[in-house]
């Protein structure tokens, strides 16, 4: 049970872990020093990473790993990888290497529009205000000026407002709905600004021109992007002919390798149950790139997800085709991620990982993206349709498994080569390192 306290956030790190450790913990001296075995030995870089969010109390660590050899529009990437799920990253390489030699992957940015609304209701004459809206719209654009002239130079700004009667979804709500652009930046600071600038001039303009009878009355509920950005879309591509399919190994044919993929995606587009699966298994390889350049895992995945229902079904974010001969399997993703701004700069790895990118444009990064969740899918879904998941999964989750068991260097080692032609269970791995004792 915790503990209730008031004024948290004014004491100092240290008066705050100390209360934390001596309120919730058996041993309040070794919960401190877990945290501060956590700390950048470099004070100034920790109090950079404390100074992100409130109450840090320490970092919390996720592995970065890197999956080779990505083959997109004709260059060679290595893609950082922020997850913890073993197997991700390994899939992605294989995924990786294996469209290398057959065209690579093909990426393209449809659109870049982002969405803002304002969200007021009115009561009066729905007539008179939308030829108040007409009459003083471009004035009321014009009042952003100073927060679009920098955006306007990278080619971004306000694209159009328009004004919308929600009415009969609930009454009197009226919405103005903008679209924007936003250059390389994700762009959330620069909607919301544009946004409550207009907010409160469209309140200013309406009690001069439309407020003056005593029964219309206008009142903004709320300024605010739309993290659903449909217009903001990415399309990712791999296409062979089916013969080049075949896994020899597995004595497969190409042909009936690419059946099965055209089978398992289709049944995802039919199926919620597993397309929320299908859809995961993309966002595996998304959201791990998302978390290496410090953009906004929540806004891309709720936007994704809301993507996939658009219909008012929930479906599959990918397509599998085999037309004349030629195996295609398709992906298109809303992905409104930013190379400027936010973490870029600021978050040492993050600045890392985009340099390891080239330091893309965000038209460039949605294409990677795309690229990462396609070569998961492909992966995952290859996985399904062939050996099944349990093989490869378990064989990454091994190490996981032997470090929960403190396994010794020599013990992993002859673990991983036992346990190449055996089941992997949590008592499969006890068992043998009990006999196996270093
Ligand atoms: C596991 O993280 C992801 C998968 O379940 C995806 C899928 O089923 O397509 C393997």
């Amino acid at each position: 049970m915790s503990k209730m306290i008031n004024g948290f956030s004014k004491l100092t790190k240290s008066e705050k872990i100390d209360w934390i450790t001596k309120t919730h913990f058996k041993n309040p001296e070794a919960a401190r020093k877990e945290l501060e075995s956590y700390w950048s030995t470099d004070p100034k870089l920790q109090n950079r990473h404390d100074e992100f969010i409130e109450n840090t109390v320490t970092n919390f660590y996720l592995p970065l790993g890197i999956a080779p050899n990505f083959l997109i529009n004709g260059s060679i990437y290595s893609l950082p990888m922020v997850i913890e799920e073993s197997s991700v990253v390994a899939a992605a390489g294989n995924a990786a290497k294996f469209w290398s030699t057959r065209g690579g992957f093909k990426a393209t940015v449809l659109d870049t529009i982002k969405v803002g609304q304002i969200h007021f209701l009115f009561t009066g004459d729905s007539i008179a205000l939308k030829q108040f809206f007409e009459k003083r719209k471009e004035e009321l654009l014009q009042t952003t000026k100073n927060l679009t002239k920098n955006m306007e130079q990278r080619g971004g700004g306000i694209i159009s407002c328009e004004l919308i009667d929600k009415g009969k979804e609930m009454p009197d709500y009226y919405q103005l709905h903008l679209k924007f652009k936003t250059g390389d930046a994700m762009g959330a600071n620069f909607i919301n600004s544009c946004l409550e600038q207009l907010a409160k001039s469209f309140e200013e303009f309406a009690r001069l021109d439309l407020l003056t009878q005593a029964d219309s009355h206008l009142e903004i509920v709320m300024s605010i992007l739309s993290n659903y950005v449909p217009e903001c879309l990415v399309r990712a591509t791999v296409s062979c002919p089916v013969e080049d399919l075949a896994i020899e190994k597995n004595g497969i044919s190409g042909i009936s390798f690419a059946k099965k993929m055209v089978a398992a995606v289709a049944i995802a587009q039919c199926e919620p149950h597993r397309a929320v699966t299908h859809n995961k298994g993309i966002m595996n390889g998304v959201d791990a790139i998302v978390l290496a350049t410090g953009n906004d895992f929540r806004a891309v995945e709720a936007g994704v997800h809301a993507y996939a229902a658009q219909t008012g079904k929930y479906t599959s974010l990918s397509t599998a085709t085999i037309e004349e001969g030629q195996f295609k399997m398709e992906l298109t993703l809303p992905l409104a991620v930013g190379t400027v701004g936010g973490l870029t700069k600021l978050h040492p790895m993050v600045k890392w990982c985009m340099e390891l990118l080239g330091n893309p444009s965000a038209e460039k990064l949605m294409e990677i993206m795309a690229v990462g969740g396609l070569a998961q899918n492909f992966a995952a879904v290859r996985s399904l349709v062939t050996t099944g998941i349990q093989k490869g999964h378990m064989k990454m989750h091994l190490l996981n498994i032997l470090n929960q068991f403190e396994a010794t260097k020599n013990q992993k080692e002859a673990a991983v080569e036992y346990f190449k032609n055996e089941v992997v269970t949590v008592q499969a791995v006890g068992a043998f390192l009990e006999k196996n004792t270093h």
